[in-house]
């Protein structure tokens, strides 16, 4: 099977992950993309969904799914997104798709976060995928010395801004271990909007897509 086979295989399986008359949170990437398409054949179950990107929202609302914001909602039974890279304790690396704050946002609504990943993106330590970080524009040259200083080599990712109108921050060469205390560093700089560890928000379980089908890793 291709990537884009396993991506489709377990956007299609988070459909059980769905609490019917629920609001169902959305992620944002590739993988989700499968998993809104097969929630479009669902939708008369939930009442809409809170998305985490322009990019969700758009592909929902074109399914005729009712989209509500965050600032609508108390909370959500699940919330359901990809990650670029996920351990076996269910902490993840996101934001490659640059939509890592409104899904930080989405997932602290949610009971539950499930994430949904082919199987490449099950690593034993975070950090050979670059880490993204959302900044405030004036902070970028401080925050850079500061990954410099943990060992890592933070580059602006050109061409894009976020949907709250920020750059980003692509950082290499940092061997994530401690991935809960490493976002609680880096929550305390200056100028950092959001970083893509998702350490507090970690998942509470992983379907996973591989050759022989959907695994799914409980955290
Ligand atoms: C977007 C994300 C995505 O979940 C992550 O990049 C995975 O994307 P894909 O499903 O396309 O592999 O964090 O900001």
């Amino acid at each position: 099977m291709t990537q884009d086979e396993l991506k489709a295989l377990v956007g299609r399986a988070a459909l059980e992950q769905v609490v019917a008359g629920h609001l169902v949170g959305v992620g944002t990437g590739s993988t989700v993309n499968h998993f809104i398409d097969a929630l479009a054949t669902i939708k008369d179950r939930f009442p809409g969904a809170v998305s985490s990107s322009l990019a969700s929202t758009e592909r929902l609302r074109r399914h005729g799914i009712p989209v509500f914001e965050a600032n609508e909602v108390e909370s959500l039974p699940v919330y359901i997104d990809g990650a670029d890279e996920i351990d076996h304790r269910g902490y993840a690396i996101k934001g490659g798709g640059a939509a890592l704050t409104r899904e930080k946002i989405v997932a602290d609504l949610a009971e539950r976060f499930i994430c949904i990943a082919d199987e490449s993106k099950l690593v034993d330590v975070l950090g050979r995928y670059p880490l993204p970080v959302e900044v405030i524009t004036m902070a970028l040259p401080q925050v850079a010395r500061r990954f410099k200083a943990l060992g890592g080599t933070a580059i602006v990712r050109q061409g894009v801004v976020t949907d709250n109108g920020h750059p980003l921050l692509d950082v290499r060469g940092l061997v994530i271990d401690d991935p809960a205390a490493m976002e609680a560093e880096i929550n305390q700089w200056p100028g950092v909007v959001t970083v893509g560890i998702f350490g507090r928000h970690r998942a509470s379980a992983c379907l996973l897509g591989t050759a022989a089908g959907v695994r799914t890793l409980v955290f």
